[in-house]
């Protein structure tokens, strides 16, 4: 099935069930919803392994994806961006501006990660809103898409399956995906918090120092409890004022 976008006297034929079908839409469909996925788990999720592992792919991901974006975007436009303006357009320019300034706050957080001590929560929050703004009109941008299409073509039997098959591959790209991101997570084994000092380790700062002169302590507080615990349970109730005292 084609549609007509027209400039003037000239118009111009569109195959949208090729288009819905291309792989090259199914694969920035599947990106864009991997991102959209770990982007807001990160966002809502509590801490987590999963969440840590979400943060690098999110960013990976985010990097690998700009070439066959923009390569995506470019043809999209001279595909679609022939003839009068119409809503279609306008929300698909909209979106392409959320998705613009989401990539470069993305690239610009990246950045920050890598090189300072800590990102800018501007930057941040500009992430968070453009990237609810393109999901949001990119929705939009879509449904209106597939609504008008599905009410005014004559033979819709190949653009349904055009479309379904760019369903399958959004659906199936992500999801390979957050698998790669959940079993990346189950894999890991957390390396033990607490390990013995090495033969040669250096204690010029005192045997009851030993991360001097940094000011780090290790947390002993569970083990100091629990023996707490057992020795005034030897002492009895009448030498705890004297523990304690002694203690201080
Ligand atoms: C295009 C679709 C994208 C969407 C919908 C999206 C969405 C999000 C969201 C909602 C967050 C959580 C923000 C927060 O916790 O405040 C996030 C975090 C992040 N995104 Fe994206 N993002 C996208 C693309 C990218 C790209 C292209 C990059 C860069 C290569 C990127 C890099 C990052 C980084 C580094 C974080 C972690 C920031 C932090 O620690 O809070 N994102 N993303
Ligand atoms: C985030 C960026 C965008 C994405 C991911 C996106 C995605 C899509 C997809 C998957 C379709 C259905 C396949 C097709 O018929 O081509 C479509 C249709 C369309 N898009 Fe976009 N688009 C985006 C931005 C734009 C922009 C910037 C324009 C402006 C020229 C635009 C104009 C259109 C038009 C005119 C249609 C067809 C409407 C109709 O069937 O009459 N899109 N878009």
């Amino acid at each position: 099935m084609t549609t007509t976008q027209t400039r003037g006297a000239s118009a111009v034929l569109v195959d949208a069930a090729r288009e819905w079908r291309s792989s090259l839409t199914g694969l920035i469909s599947a990106l864009l919803v991997f991102e959209s996925i770990t982007g807001f788990a990160i966002y809502l999720l509590p801490f987590s392994e999963f969440n840590q592992f979400g943060v690098i792919l999110h960013t990976l991901i985010g990097i690998l994806m700009l070439l066959p974006v923009v390569w995506f975007m470019v043809r999209h436009w001279l595909v679609r961006g022939k003839g009068n303006l119409s809503h279609y357009q306008l929300l698909g320019y909209v979106s392409l501006a959320f998705l613009a300034v989401c990539t470069v706050s993305g690239l610009v957080l990246t950045w920050q990660g890598i090189v300072g001590p800590r990102i800018n929560y501007n930057w941040d929050v500009i992430h968070l809103l453009t990237g609810i703004g393109l999901v949001l009109f990119l929705v939009i941008h879509l449904a209106t898409v597939i609504v008008r299409k599905v009410n005014t073509d004559s033979s819709p039997g190949s653009l349904l399956h055009a479309r379904r098959r760019f369903y399958l591959y959004s659906t199936l790209g992500s999801g390979v995906l957050l698998a790669v991101c959940g079993l990346w997570a189950t894999l890991y084994q957390e390396p033990p918090a607490i390990s013995g000092f090495s033969d040669d380790y250096n204690w010029r700062f005192g045997e009851d120092r030993p991360f001097a002169p940094s000011l780090a302590r290790l947390d002993n507080s569970a083990w100091h409890d629990a023996f707490q615990q057992q020795v005034l349970k030897v002492i009895g109730n009448e030498k705890q004022a004297a523990y304690f005292a002694a203690l201080e």
